[in-house]
């Protein structure tokens, strides 16, 4: 079919059948459903009626072949016009097999592996009859007491940017009508739910809108550019209006000023709580207010079926509008072809082949292994096989360490800690005791771990958060570790063991009472379903650490938000002429972060030369190169993660005291060495000024390059104009 097929079928359409096509809702609502689907979100009586249903454009998380046919195929008995039901589900960290959660895989800083991720996801989601995933969600973040950090990419704009690029390249491959290995992707939540003040999920978000395209719009914007076929709006506010009923911010900006043409959906629930928002009166006037900023499918609430009708009556909306977005729907069903093949990938022979393939098993694994960051490292690290080794805590063996959003991976499919380190190391040589739970524990189970430990060599400490509290409506006003596990290691403490700690988690903690105990830190996040074998590879050195972090870890709660590309203020710490009090500071705690972006050890030492830079001035038409050879200076091949970043240092707006600008992965044998040559262009030093003009300015800039965004060298240049 093509554009003027499909304008020709929305004519053989009634206006119901228009209005019900626009119409999201889960599982359970269908007929041919077996199971109860994916819920994320409250479930309510709407209202909906069988024609409704039957009319409705699609289903969202429904999956498995045999049950999205059976679906498919009841739809379309019952479908007057024959319009195949879309499958969106969220997949967002792999389908089955499970790849670390997000954040971790970010501190791969490997875009290719990213891509590889999202490919993998999307082959095994479309054979289990998946059409679109609500992924990738690329919100900036800077308050790790969000419980969606989990999800994300971190905390800067240009990564962030690169990383959603990579995610939408990997879901959607190059050809969605043909290549049914492949899922159109929808990103998510715009704008800037990462923003939500106090990190509370759902909250209020105000940012000027200088900052919003700033910080938050560039990783939208790059997923658009990579061809991402659909958008979801944020739950929160923008500018005072929730972005579902945000004109603005959907038609203005996303549609008119981005030229977005793609089906934008709303979140679960969202259209119905423009009402316990405040800004409309009752579920009529969200209708109008979704449809007018344009919102194409309405998920899991029933104002368009119940209202539009009668507001297109009233001459209040347009039954254009309407045409519009049952246009967009179906070109989407056109572009992943289902008018020809309505059930796609699904394949129960293709799921048995593909789902946790032992290639996809040893993806995740690879993965998981670059996913975890190595914080700190005194000498302990890397294990030898051969020590006794005590391994305590509530994720010694335990197979929560999928993390959220991993629906259909299975815990019990999980490689745990314990059993991945038998991989490595002779049983005998290792010691389990539990010490207590997550969030509860006895004196005695205290008492049996430091008596398990007595005749270690090694305690190996596996602590962490449980997998709910983190992900969706998952926030912690006090992100440290449970206070139970505190108490563990303050009992272990005293027994003068080395102590390495393995922390499965969802976002950066505050970590007071772990890293100041124990003499080596993994952060090992929600590692996924391989996750006990990559890490017990790290432990023994099998595999050398080489992950950085892509989110500061704060000193502590209250230090909330701390990121590395703030600005100055017009007292900054440790200038000149910086009084002692009257400066912008703490008086109990370092301004900085306990681990900042783009921090990561590894086992082997890498040193830097003397970066150079190829001229002391730049113009548009005359980039710079800045290079630095870096050399593995250790006894064991590692991997660096050079970084670029710039600082302008006059602006017409504040700048950020660095900002990253390009980084390169390598690779180097003990003894070997790499020349690192970074292109800098005048284009990389735009910025959003005052009136929102996105350009540069003369003037005096520094470059940085090094290990991390504060292990850096300085090399200074200007930017001048052409005639100069
Ligand atoms: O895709 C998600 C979204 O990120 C949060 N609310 C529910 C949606 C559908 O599951």
């Amino acid at each position: 079919m093509n554009e003027s097929n499909l304008i020709s079928l929305i004519r053989q359409m009634t206006l119901d059948e228009k209005i019900s096509q626009l119409m999201q809702l889960s599982t359970p609502f269908y007929e041919g459903a077996e199971s109860e689907g994916q819920i994320t979100g409250p479930m309510e009586a709407m209202g909906i009626t069988d024609d409704m249903i039957h009319n409705s454009g699609s289903v969202l998380g429904l999956s498995g072949a045999k049950e999205v046919i059976q679906v498919q195929e009841a739809h379309l008995k019952k479908n007057r016009l024959g319009i195949p039901l879309l499958v969106m589900a969220d997949i967002i960290h792999g389908y089955r097999t499970i790849f670390p959660i997000t954040l971790g895989l970010s501190c791969s800083w490997d875009m290719e592996l990213a891509e590889k991720s999202a490919e993998i996801a999307a082959a095994e989601a479309s054979a289990a009859g998946v059409h679109v995933t609500y992924a990738p969600m690329v919100d900036l973040v800077r308050d790790p007491r969000w419980g969606r950090v989990m999800e994300s990419t971190g905390e800067d704009p240009y990564l962030n940017s690169q990383y959603a690029r990579a995610f939408v390249r990997g879901f959607q491959g190059k050809d969605l009508t043909n290549d049914h290995s492949r899922v159109a992707a929808c990103v998510k939540h715009f704008a800037a739910y990462g923003a939500a003040e106090g990190g509370r999920d759902y909250n209020t978000v105000d940012m000027s809108a200088w900052q919003l395209r700033e910080m938050y719009l560039p990783a939208y914007k790059a997923a658009l550019d990579e061809g991402c076929q659909m958008v979801m709006a944020a739950f929160n506010t923008v500018d005072g209006i929730p972005a579902t009923g945000n004109k603005r911010l959907l038609k203005g900006l996303l549609r008119e000023e981005w030229g977005f043409d793609g089906v934008l959906i709303s979140d679960w629930g969202a259209v119905k709580e423009l009402i316990p928002h405040g800004v409309a009166a009752d579920l009529k006037e969200a209708a109008y207010k979704a449809m007018q900023a344009g919102i194409d499918i309405e998920m899991m609430t029933s104002a368009y079926v119940h209202h539009l009708k009668q507001l297109i009556e009233e001459e209040h909306i347009h039954e254009a509008q309407i045409d519009e977005a049952v246009l967009r729907i179906l070109k989407l069903k056109q572009t992943l072809g289902l008018f020809d093949n309505p059930t796609r990938g699904a394949s129960v022979e293709q799921e048995q082949l593909i789902i946790m393939s032992d290639l996809h098993r040893a993806a995740v694994r690879d993965a998981a292994a670059k996913s975890c960051v190595l914080l700190k490292n005194d000498s302990v690290l890397p294990l030898k096989a051969e020590q006794k080794i005590a391994l305590i805590g509530p994720f010694a063996q335990n197979g929560d360490i999928l993390g959220p959003w991993s629906w259909q991976g299975s815990k019990e499919e999980a490689v745990q800690l314990f059993d991945g380190m038998i991989t490595v190391s002779d049983p005998e040589n290792i010691r389990i005791s539990q010490g207590c739970g997550i969030e509860t524990g006895t004196e005695a189970e205290l008492e049996a771990a430091v008596a398990a430990a007595k005749n270690a060599d090694v305690i190996v400490l596996a602590l962490g958060e449980d997998s709910l509290m983190s992900g969706e409506a998952g926030c912690r006003a006090d992100i440290q570790l449970p206070r139970i596990q505190l108490e563990l290691i303050a009992k272990l403490k005293p027994l003068g063991k080395p102590m390495v700690a393995v922390l499965f988690n969802g976002r950066p903690l505050d970590l007071h009472g772990v890293y100041d105990q124990v003499d080596a830190v993994l952060e090992a996040w929600y590692p996924g379903t391989e996750g006990g074998i990559a890490i017990a590879e790290l432990l023994y050195g099998k595999r050398n650490p080489s992950a950085k972090l892509t989110m500061s870890f704060p000193y502590v709660t209250g230090q909330i938000p701390v990121y590395y590309n703030h600005y100055r203020t017009g007292r900054p710490q440790g200038a000149p002429d910086a009084q002692v009090r009257y400066v912008s500071q703490y008086l109990d705690i370092p301004n900085e972060p306990l681990f900042p972006f783009g921090y990561g050890l590894s086992y082997t030492t890498f040193d830097y030369s003397e970066a150079r830079i190829s001229s002391g001035t730049m113009s548009v038409n005359k980039p710079l190169t800045i290079q630095v050879r870096v050399t593995n200076t250790g006894s064991m091949a590692g991997e660096e993660i050079v970084q670029l970043y710039v600082r302008d240092l006059v602006g017409d707006v504040v700048r950020p005291v660095k900002e990253l600008k390009d980084f390169r992965k390598i690779t180097l044998a003990p003894g070997e060495s790499q020349e690192i040559t970074f292109e800098l262009t005048e284009k990389q030093l735009r910025y959003h000024h005052h009136d929102l003009q996105y350009t540069s300015d003369p003037g005096d800039f520094i470059a940085y390059v090094g290990t991390s965004s504060i292990e850096v060298q300085e090399l200074k240049f200007t930017l001048t104009k052409e005639s100069e």
